[in-house]
């Protein structure tokens, strides 16, 4: 595996590239696990570009994937999806407990989903395993910066990545993105 997960979704125009500036962030943080038996979580499939992103970017990684509206399926034994809310509170009671490496929220980017699907799912992550949420809006619909940001500060292993360029060039007001690691 030698291409570098930026090199990938460039090459797929993953919208994780063409829309925000992710990829090196996931480049640095997840180099160790590119060729490990590990389990992704992505919460939003679309039409499965992201899924199959880490489907070529781990070469050993189970992807499973989340939607509630119409999405792609696959049929590649490494690819599983699931149609659900993740603004469900019971949802992380579809997976065992310390399932996950690896979980990516890029589903409906509200505050309150986000927050709501987080609760949910922490127990299905592995210690050790990266909860990332994309896209953290800071409008002042969603309750400005400081209430986007600070309601994360306090979780476990928080990272704050923000106003970074994106790949045009330009300042986007969404492109912000937590991470959290289990510990
Ligand atoms: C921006 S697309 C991202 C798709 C994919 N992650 C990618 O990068 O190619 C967001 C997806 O999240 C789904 N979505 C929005 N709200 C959702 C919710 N509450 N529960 C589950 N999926 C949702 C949408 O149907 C859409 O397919």
């Amino acid at each position: 595996m030698t291409d570098s997960l930026e090199t990938i979704a460039k090459r797929l125009q993953s919208s994780k590239f063409t829309g925000h500036s992710y990829m090196p962030i996931y480049d640095d943080l997840f180099s160790h696990l590119r060729n490990e038996p590990i389990q992704i979580l992505e919460l939003g499939v679309g039409d499965g570009n992201s899924m199959h992103l880490w489907l070529q970017g781990f070469a050993n990684a189970i992807i499973h994937g989340i939607d509630a509206s119409k999405f792609e399926t696959f049929t590649h034994p490494r690819m599983l999806t699931y149609a659900c809310d993740v603004s469900t509170p019971r949802l992380g009671l579809m997976f065992p407990k310390n399932q996950f490496d690896i979980i990516f929220d890029d589903a409906s980017h509200k505050t309150t989903d986000q927050r709501v699907a987080w609760m949910s799912l922490w127990p299905t992550l592995k210690p050790g395993g990266y909860y990332c949420i994309e896209d953290i809006y800071m409008t002042p619909e969603n309750g400005g910066v400081d209430e986007a940001v600070r309601w994360w500060i306090d979780k476990p292993g928080f990272r704050v990545f923000a106003n970074f360029k994106t790949g045009f060039g330009d300042f986007r007001n969404d492109d912000v993105l937590i991470i959290l690691r289990k510990p």
